[in-house]
C-alpha cells in the first residue's frame, strides 16, 4: 500500500491504550478484531487483571456498549461483537480520559440501524464521469484495470476508519449502472465477495447497486416487468447466488426511473411494484433494497412554469406510502433538488409515515466546491436531521427515520483519501452523525487527527472550518435559490448556466426580480407539500426565512428581507463578504507552519488558492449579472465589473 494518510487513526491516537493491560472476553470474528487493534496499539493483551476490561455479553443490542470506571478499571461491556469494537473506538476517543478518576455506567447505543456509505465508483473509467461518479479525491479504492483490485489493503483500511466513526454498511458501485458495473451482480462474484471479506471483521455489510433492468441485461430475457413471474425467478436466483458467495449480503440499491436509468414506468408499473420485486428475492437472505426516491422529469421544457422539480418525489413517493414491503428502505435526499448548499428538508420525509425510510446525504462535495473549497458540511446535516416537519412540538426528521441514513462517499485513491485533507472532517462527521445526530464532532477529528495539537492549530482549524459552509453559500448561490453552475460538472459559477436547459433547476430572474414561486397561492404548490406549521411558514414571503426566499418566492430586487436588508443589498454584500472571508483564511493558513503537519499545510495552502480564485469568479459574476439586469447599483459603491 502507497504512503496513506491515518486520518482520524494515526498510531499516536493510541497511546493512551498502548501503556495500559487490556483483557478482551469475547469469541468470534470481531472480538478477533478488537485484539487485533489492541495488540496493534502496543498495549499488553492479558487474560488477567487488567487496567481496561472489554467484554462481549450477548443480549442488549448487538452494537450498543456502556463504559464505566470503578477501582483503576475502565470497562466496557457490548451486547455484541460491533459493540465491543465500537467501544473500543470510543475509548480511543477519550484517550486518557478513559483512565482517570472513576466513571458512572454510560450506555451507547446508534440512533440509526441503518448507517451506510454510498459509493459512486465504476469499475471502468467513464468516459464523462471519470471512474468516480462526482468523485474529487481519485480513482476508485476498489477497481482498478476494469476489476475489481487484487490489493484490497487500502480496502480493509478504509474499513477500520469507518468502523471507528460506525459505519455498518458500505455500496461499492454506483448508482448509475453501466454495462460493466452491472455484471458485479453475477459474473464478478467472486470478487466482490472478497471486498466483502475484507469489510466483514470491521462490522460492516456490502450492498450492491444493481439495474432494474439486469434480467434483460445479464439474463437474456425480453422484459423486466416486476408482475412478470419469469423475471421475479431471476432475480430470486440471482439473489440465491449473491447470498451463498456472500452470506451476510447487505442488499441492493436502486436508482430507477431517474436520470435515464430503467425503472418499473416501461411496464405501466409504479415504484413500489418495482422495490417489491427486489424485496421478496432479498427477504430469505435478510437484505434491504434502498430504492431511491429521486425522481423527476429531467427533460422538462424551461418554457413549462406547471412543471415543478422540487414536487416531484413526494408526488411520485407519498401516493405509494403502505405499499412498500418491510425490507424496502425509501431513501429520500435530504432536501427536494439536489445537495444544493441551502435547500429546505425534503417534504417526502414528513409524508410516508407507513414506509421505511432513509435521508441521503452527500459527503462529496459536487456543489459544494468539490473538495478544492474548504465547506464542512455537519452544520447542514445536523439542520436536516434536526428539523421537526410538525413543528416544534413534534419530532425531527432523524426520530422518524425507520430506514436510517446513507450519503455519497467523497472517498478515493488520494494519499488523504478526500483530495483536500480538511474534506476528512465531513467523512468523519457524517459517521459521527449517523449514529448521534446531536453530536458535535469537529473537536473529535481534530483530537484524534492531530494529537497534541497546540491551541492555536486547533483555533485555526476551527477558524477554517466552522463558518465554511455559510461562506461558501455567501459567494455563490443567495438566498436557496442555487443551481447558478456551470452545467456538467458543476464547477463555478454560470449563472445562467441551467436557465433555459431541460433540469428543471431555474431561477427566472430578470429585470425586476428572481426566485421561483413555490407557493400554493399563485405558484407551484410545492409549499402545500409540507404539514403545518411549515407550509403556513413557506407560503408567506413575510415568515419564509431569508436564507429560502428564492426557493419559494419570486420577488422583486426590492423586497426588504427580515435582516433588513433588499435582495439586491443583500446579494452584493454576501458575495464581497465571502470573499473576505475566504481572504482572511488565506492569510490564517499563511502563518500556519510548525503548526500542522507540513503535507497538510502543504495541500491545504494549495486548495485555498484555488478557493479564493473561484470564490473571486463568483462574487464577479454573481453580482455583475444582477447589476446588469436590475441596474440597482451598489449601496457601498464597491467594484461591480
Ligand atoms: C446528481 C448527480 C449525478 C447523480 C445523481 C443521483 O444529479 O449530479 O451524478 O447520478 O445526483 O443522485 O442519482
Amino acid at each position: 500500500m502507497t504512503d496513506v494518510h491515518p486520518a482520524w487513526l494515526p498510531d499516536a491516537a493510541f497511546a493512551p491504550l498502548a501503556a495500559r493491560r487490556v483483557r478482551v472476553v469475547g469469541e468470534g470474528l470481531l472480538a478477533g478484531t478488537v485484539r487485533g487493534e489492541v495488540t496493534r496499539a502496543g498495549a499488553r493483551l492479558v487474560t488477567g487483571d487488567a487496567d481496561v476490561v472489554l467484554e462481549q455479553r450477548e443480549g442488549d443490542g448487538p452494537e450498543a456498549y456502556e463504559i464505566a470506571r470503578r477501582d483503576g478499571v475502565t470497562t466496557v461491556v457490548a451486547g455484541g461483537g460491533p459493540g465491543l469494537l465500537y467501544g473500543l473506538f470510543h475509548l480511543v476517543r477519550l484517550g486518557e480520559e478513559a483512565f482517570a478518576g472513576d466513571r458512572a455506567p454510560e450506555r451507547h447505543a446508534p440512533a440509526h440501524a441503518l448507517r451506510m456509505l454510498d459509493h459512486w465508483d465504476n469499475v471502468d473509467v467513464h468516459p464523462v464521469m471519470g471512474q468516480v461518479e462526482r468523485g474529487y479525491a481519485g480513482g476508485s479504492i476498489f477497481y482498478a484495470d476494469g476489476r475489481v483490485r487484487e490489493d484490497l489493503s487500502r480496502v480493509a483500511a478504509y474499513a477500520r476508519l469507518l468502523a471507528a466513526i460506525g459505519i455498518n454498511r458500505v455500496a461499492v458501485n454506483n448508482v448509475n449502472v453501466h454495462r460493466r458495473e452491472a455484471r458485479l451482480l453475477t459474473d464478478d462474484l467472486p470478487d466482490v465477495a472478497r471486498i466483502a471479506d475484507v469489510l466483514r471483521p470491521w462490522g460492516i455489510r456490502l450492498h450492491l447497486s444493481v439495474s432494474f433492468a439486469s434480467p434483460v441485461l445479464l439474463g437474456g430475457h425480453t422484459s423486466a416487468d416486476p408482475l412478470d413471474p419469469d423475471v421475479q425467478a431471476w432475480w430470486a436466483a440471482a439473489t440465491e447466488r449473491v447470498h451463498a458467495a456472500i452470506p451476510d449480503f447487505g442488499g441492493y440499491v436502486v436508482k430507477a426511473d431517474s436520470e435515464g436509468q430503467p425503472g418499473p414506468f416501461a411496464y405501466g408499473r409504479d415504484h413500489a411494484d418495482g422495490a417489491n420485486l427486489l424485496a421478496r428475492a432479498l427477504a430469505p437472505h435478510g437484505g434491504v433494497v434502498h430504492w431511491r426516491a429521486f425522481v423527476y422529469d429531467h427533460r422538462q421544457d424551461w418554457r413549462d412554469r406547471t412543471t415543478d422539480r422540487a414536487r416531484a418525489a413526494y408526488d411520485h413517493f407519498a401516493p405509494l406510502d403502505g405499499r412498500f414491503a418491510d425490507n424496502v428502505v425509501v431513501q429520500v435526499k435530504h432536501g427536494p433538488m439536489d445537495f444544493q448548499v441551502r435547500e429546505p428538508v425534503s417534504p417526502v420525509l414528513a409524508a410516508m409515515p407507513r414506509t421505511r425510510l432513509a435521508v441521503e446525504l452527500q459527503v462529496t462535495q459536487e456543489y459544494t466546491g468539490q473538495q478544492r473549497h474548504v465547506c464542512y458540511l455537519a452544520p447542514a446535516w445536523r439542520e436536516a436531521l434536526g428539523f421537526r416537519p410538525w413543528g416544534e412540538d413534534g419530532a425531527t426528521v432523524s426520530e422518524t427515520l425507520r430506514g436510517g441514513v446513507a450519503a455519497v462517499s467523497n472517498v478515493g485513491d488520494d494519499p488523504f483519501w478526500t483530495g483536500h485533507p480538511l474534506a476528512q472532517a465531513n467523512l468523519y462527521a457524517y459517521g459521527r452523525l449517523a449514529w448521534d445526530p446531536d453530536a458535535d464532532p469537529l473537536d473529535e477529528w481534530v483530537s484524534l487527527t492531530f494529537p497534541g495539537a497546540a491551541p492555536a492549530a486547533r483555533a485555526l482549524l476551527h477558524d477554517t472550518l466552522d463558518r465554511s459552509r455559510r461562506t461558501y453559500e455567501d459567494y455563490t448561490a443567495p438566498l436557496g435559490v442555487g443551481w447558478m453552475v456551470r452545467p456538467g460538472h458543476h464547477y463555478g459559477p454560470d449563472v445562467d448556466g441551467y436557465e433555459y436547459t431541460p433540469w428543471g433547476t431555474y431561477h427566472f430572474a430578470d429585470r425586476d426580480g428572481i426566485g421561483v414561486d413555490r407557493t400554493v397561492a399563485t405558484g407551484t404548490g410545492y409549499a402545500g407539500q409540507y404539514p403545518r406549521p411549515w407550509s403556513d411558514v413557506y407560503e408567506s414571503r413575510d415568515t419564509c426565512p431569508d436564507e429560502l426566499l428564492l426557493f419559494f418566492h419570486h420577488v422583486p430586487y426590492s423586497h426588504v428581507l427580515a435582516s433588513g436588508s433588499t435582495v439586491i443589498q443583500h446579494v452584493y454584500d454576501t458575495h464581497f463578504a465571502g470573499v473576505a472571508e475566504v481572504e482572511r483564511i488565506v492569510a490564517a493558513w499563511d502563518r500556519a507552519d510548525g503548526l500542522l503537519p507540513a503535507d497538510v499545510v502543504a495541500r491545504v495552502r494549495g486548495r485555498l488558492v484555488e478557493q479564493l480564485r473561484s470564490a473571486r469568479e463568483w462574487r464577479d459574476q454573481v453580482n455583475t449579472y444582477f447589476l446588469r439586469k436590475s441596474g440597482v447599483p451598489d449601496a457601498r459603491r464597491r467594484t461591480i465589473h
